[in-house]
């Protein structure tokens, strides 16, 4: 049963990730002490029962390296703190019966007060739901244009309806298929976009010409050995000549997305179509 004896939330912020708290020695998880919102700093504010799974991979590599350098900035926010009573519960049942547990409104509701305050319009809300859109890179740039962004994790059934209708939440989807909660697909969407803030990747043009970049799949990638198992690399790579190797590689491109994804090359064919 639900304890509604204490209603009272505990809107503490979660623990962020910042430059001020620097120090090489540590893991990422470790890093995470309260830090002040650094100014023009793309942020990601993630509302989850499972704050201990941030930053993972994002701590690794590119978006790890990027993280401590505070080329963008990470807040993990426990959902538990606005638990209802002195057990926290943040759940109950469906109205109307049935499996699971729902996440309630009224936890749900000061958790995304605490964690959209100060943000203005450049900064979206968004539910890790399988009923979103398909997540895409479109989605990724335009987040990326944003000052930040704050991400709701489900559990069990979902999340109170109600809310999403009352702060016009965005449903954003992993794919078509269920998890067992959101903090994956977050930390999808987060690696996607982080990847595209200025300065995370060393070299930029490798945005430019991978996949969906311009419309389509990428073409296929090599590198040494030049024969591996008896394969070799196409001759036309090896060649050094620049235009051969950009029309092989675009040829590939059309070919692979016209083969595996009809709706990409109906899309592409269609934009082509218009320039002319
Ligand atoms: C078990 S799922 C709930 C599924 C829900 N009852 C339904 O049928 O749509 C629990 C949580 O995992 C997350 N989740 C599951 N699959 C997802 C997906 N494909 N994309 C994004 N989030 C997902 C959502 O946050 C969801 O609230």
């Amino acid at each position: 049963m639900t304890d509604t004896k204490d209603d009272t939330p505990d809107p503490s912020p979660g623990r962020a990730l910042g430059r001020k708290t620097i120090r090489p020695t540590l893991t990422p998880r470790e890093l995470m002490t309260p830090t002040p919102d650094l100014a023009g700093v793309w942020k990601a504010r993630v509302l989850t029962l499972f704050p201990q799974a941030f930053p993972g991979v994002l701590g690794e590599s590119l978006t790890g390296k990027a993280l401590k350098d505070g080329l963008w900035q990470l807040e993990a926010l426990d959902l538990r703190r606005f638990g209802i009573g002195k057990h926290r519960n943040v759940d109950d049942t469906p109205a109307g019966g049935g499996a699971g547990m729902v996440l309630r409104a009224d936890v749900l509701g000061p958790a995304i007060d605490t964690a959209m305050a100060g943000t203005g319009p450049r900064w979206p809300l968004i539910y890790l739901s399988p009923r979103g859109r398909p997540m895409d890179q479109a989605l990724m740039r335009n987040l990326a244009r944003a000052d930040g962004v704050t991400l709701l994790c489900g559990r069990f059934e979902g999340v109170d309806e109600r809310v999403l209708e009352h702060y016009n939440v965005q449903e954003v989807s992993l794919g078509d298929f269920v998890m067992t909660g959101g903090e994956i697909a977050a930390q999808a969407l987060i690696d996607a976009t982080v990847r595209l803030l200025p300065g995370v990747l060393g070299n930029a043009s490798s945005t430019e010409e991978e996949s969906f970049s311009s419309g389509l799949l990428e073409h296929p990638q090599y590198t040494r050995p030049a024969d591996w198992q008896g394969r070799t690399i196409p001759d036309v790579l090896m060649s050094g000549h620049h235009g051969r190797i950009d029309a092989w590689r675009r040829a590939r491109s059309e070919e692979i997305t016209r083969a595996r994804r009809p709706d990409l090359w109906a899309a592409y064919t269609a934009a082509q179509d218009d320039t002319e």
